[in-house]
C-alpha cells in the first residue's frame, strides 16, 4: 500500500474513494465539509436533516458519484464530539475507513484531513491507523481475497510542514509495519513457528534492519543455568532459545540508561504436566505474543533510533507434557540462584521470564520493560480492554503510562502491595510459581517476576487478554492486535 501526501486540490483527484470525518456537532458544515457540501448542492446538509450524517463516533455514510469531487465515492466517518476528539481517534476512524472500503474492493482512496487536523501528529496517526487495518490473516488460505488497497493520498496536510510532516508519516509506517510484522508472528500454528524458527525469524529481521543479534541455544542456556526456563523446556523435544536483539546508538552516552525488553516466546503452551483443558487450546498458539512485541517494537525501534540503548531478551520455548517434563512440587534453581517451587506447570510465564529478566540486567540493562501473555486472571480484571500495567518505582510506571497515553493504547495500573508478595511465599524453596491466596493472580505473577527484577526500574505488561482479540473491531482485523509496541517505542523514544 503506497501513502503519498497529494499536492492537487482534493477535489480534482482521480480516486475509487475519498474520505473524510464530520463531528457530531450543530454546525457540521463549517470549512471543508461546508465547501464540499456547497458542491452537492447541499446534499449533505439534507442527509443531516433527515438524521442519516450524525457524526457519531464511526458511523459511516458512502455517498456515490458526488458531484464536485473527481473521486467515484465519499466516504464521511463519524468523528464525535470536537471536545473530545484525540489522535487516537482519528487513527481508529482511518482504519475503520479503510477497513470498509478494502472490503467493497476499492484500490485507490484518498484521505482528507480536517482543519485543524493537519499536522505532524495527525498524520502520523492516520497513517498508523491505515497500515494496521490493512492486515489480513490470510497467509495460509490457498485462495486469497484478491482485495488490496493500492495507494492512499493524504489531502488536507500542512505542506508547509515540510520534512516534519514526512518524518512523521515515515515513522507512521514504520511503527505500523513492526507491528503487522508481530501480528503475523503472533498468527504462526505452533508447528510452524517452534522456538528456532521464532529466533531465526527474528534473526533475519535484525540482519535486514541492522540491529546486533545473538541467539543462545540449549548448550549456552544450560552453561548460564537458566534453571527456569530449562525446567520448562525439557518436557518438550523442540529445544528452547532466548533471542538476544541489540540496538546501539551511534554516540552511547557514557553510564547512561540502558534498556532492557523482556518478552515471553511459549510458542505453545499446553500446560505442561498440570495439562490445561482441551476447549481453546489451540489458542495457546499466541502465548509468544510478549516476544513478538519486544521483536516488533524492536524492528521499529531501528529504523528510529532512540538515543538509549535497548537490549530486547526473548526466552522461547515450548510447554509440554513430555516424559522428561517438570512435575508439580519440582524444585528449579534461576539464573539468579533463586529457588523456585514449581507448584503448577501452567505458570510457566514467569518461569522464563525470571531467567530473561535476571540475564537482561546481567547484560547491563539499568531499566526493564517486559511484555507476556501471562495470565487468565487479568481478563478477569480487565476485559480485553486494557492492558494490565504493573511497576516499580511507581513513576517509572506513570512514566510509561505517560508513553501508552500518548500514543493511545489503554493500559492500566495494578497495585503492587506488599502482602501479594507474601502470597508466593514456599515452604520449601525460596518462592512457588503460584499463589497461596485466593484471587489476584496476575498481581502474584507479577510479582513472582519482580523478585528477579529486584530494585531495577521495572515495567510488567500482562497482555493475555489483549494481545488477541476474538472478534474484529471496525478499525482492525480479528486476532492479533499488536498492542503495546506503540507504546514501547514511544517510551524508548523518549527516554
Ligand atoms: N499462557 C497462560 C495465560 C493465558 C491465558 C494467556 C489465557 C492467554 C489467554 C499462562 O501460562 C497460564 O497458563 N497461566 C495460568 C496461571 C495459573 C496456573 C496460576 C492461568 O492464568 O490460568
Ligand atoms: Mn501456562
Ligand atoms: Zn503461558
Amino acid at each position: 500500500m503506497q501513502i503519498e501526501i497529494e499536492s492537487q486540490p482534493y477535489a480534482s483527484v482521480q480516486a475509487d474513494a475519498l474520505i473524510t470525518y464530520v463531528f457530531d456537532t450543530e454546525k457540521k458544515f463549517d470549512g471543508l465539509l461546508g465547501e464540499i457540501d456547497g458542491g452537492m448542492n447541499g446534499r449533505l446538509a439534507s442527509l443531516a436533516a433527515s438524521g442519516e450524517l450524525t457524526g457519531k463516533s464511526l458511523e459511516l455514510l458512502l455517498v456515490h458519484f458526488p458531484a464536485g469531487l473527481a473521486a467515484q465515492r465519499l466516504l464521511l466517518v463519524g468523528a464525535g464530539k470536537p471536545e473530545k476528539f484525540s489522535a487516537a481517534d482519528l487513527r481508529k476512524l482511518a482504519g475503520t475507513a479503510l477497513r470498509h472500503l478494502k472490503s467493497r474492493g476499492m484500490k485507490k482512496l484518498i484521505f482528507l484531513t480536517r482543519e485543524g487536523e493537519d499536522g505532524p501528529a495527525a498524520a502520523q496517526a492516520v497513517v498508523e491507523g491505515l497500515v494496521v487495518a490493512d492486515f489480513e490473516s490470510d497467509k495460509y488460505r490457498t485462495e486469497k481475497k484478491s482485495r488490496e488497497i493500492q495507494s492512499v493520498k493524504l489531502a488536507g496536510f500542512d505542506a508547509g510542514l515540510g520534512a516534519n510532516l514526512t518524518a512523521a508519516i515515515d515513522q507512521g509506517r514504520v511503527v505500523a509495519e513492526s507491528q503487522n510484522f508481530a501480528r503475523d508472528l503472533i498468527n504462526e500454528p505452533s508447528n510452524r513457528l517452534t522456538p528456532r524458527m521464532l529466533a531465526a525469524r527474528a534473526e533475519a529481521m535484525a540482519k535486514e534492519v541492522g540491529l546486533g543479534v545473538e541467539i543462545l541455544d540449549e548448550r549456552k542456556i544450560a552453561e548460564l543455568k537458566m534453571g527456569a526456563l530449562i525446567g520448562v523446556a525439557q518436557g518438550s523435544v523442540e529445544p528452547p532459545r532466548v533471542i538476544v536483539l541489540r540496538y546501539t546508538p551511534e554516540n552511547p552516552r557514557p553510564g547512561g540508561p540502558v534498556l532492557g525488553l523482556v518478552g515471553k516466546a511459549v510458542t505453545f503452551d499446553t500446560g505442561g504436566i498440570s495439562i490445561k483443558p482441551s476447549a481453546n487450546m489451540e489458542k495457546m498458539k499466541y502465548d509468544m505474543g510478549g516476544g513478538a512485541t519486544m521483536i516488533g517494537a524492536m524492528r521499529a525501534l531501528a529504523s528510529l533510533k532512540p538515543s538509549v540503548p535497548v537490549i530486547a531478551v526473548i526466552p522461547a520455548t515450548e510447554n509440554m507434557p513430555g516424559g522428561r517434563a517438570q512435575k508439580p512440587g519440582d524444585v528449579q534453581t534461576a539464573m539468579s540462584g533463586k529457588t523456585i517451587e514449581v507448584i503448577n506447570t501452567d505458570a510457566e510465564g514467569r518461569l522464563i521470564l525470571a531467567d530473561g529478566i535476571f540475564y537482561a540486567r546481567q547484560l547491563g540493562c539499568t531499566h526493564l520493560v517486559d511484555a507476556a501473555t501471562l495470565t487468565g486472571a487479568i481478563e478477569v480484571a480487565l476485559a480485553n480492554v486494557n492492558v494490565g500495567a504493573f511497576g516499580t518505582p511507581r513513576e517509572y510506571l506513570d512514566q510509561f503510562l505517560e508513553s501508552a497515553k500518548a500514543v493511545g493504547e489503554k493500559m492500566w495500573p495494578m497495585p503492587m502491595d506488599d502482602e501479594y508478595e507474601e502470597m508466593i511465599k514456599s515452604n520449601i524453596a525460596d518462592i512457588r510459581n503460584t499463589s497461596t491466596g485466593k484471587g489476584g493472580g496476575a498481581i502474584t505473577a507479577a510479582w513472582f517476576l519482580k523478585e528477579f527484577a529486584e530494585d531495577t526500574p521495572w515495567v510488567h505488561l500482562d497482555i493475555a487478554s489483549t494481545c488477541w482479540l476474538d472478534d474484529g473491531r471496525p478499525w482492525l482485523a480479528k486476532g492479533p492486535t499488536g498492542v503495546a509496541i506503540r507504546s514501547i517505542v514511544d517510551f524508548a523514544l523518549k527516554m
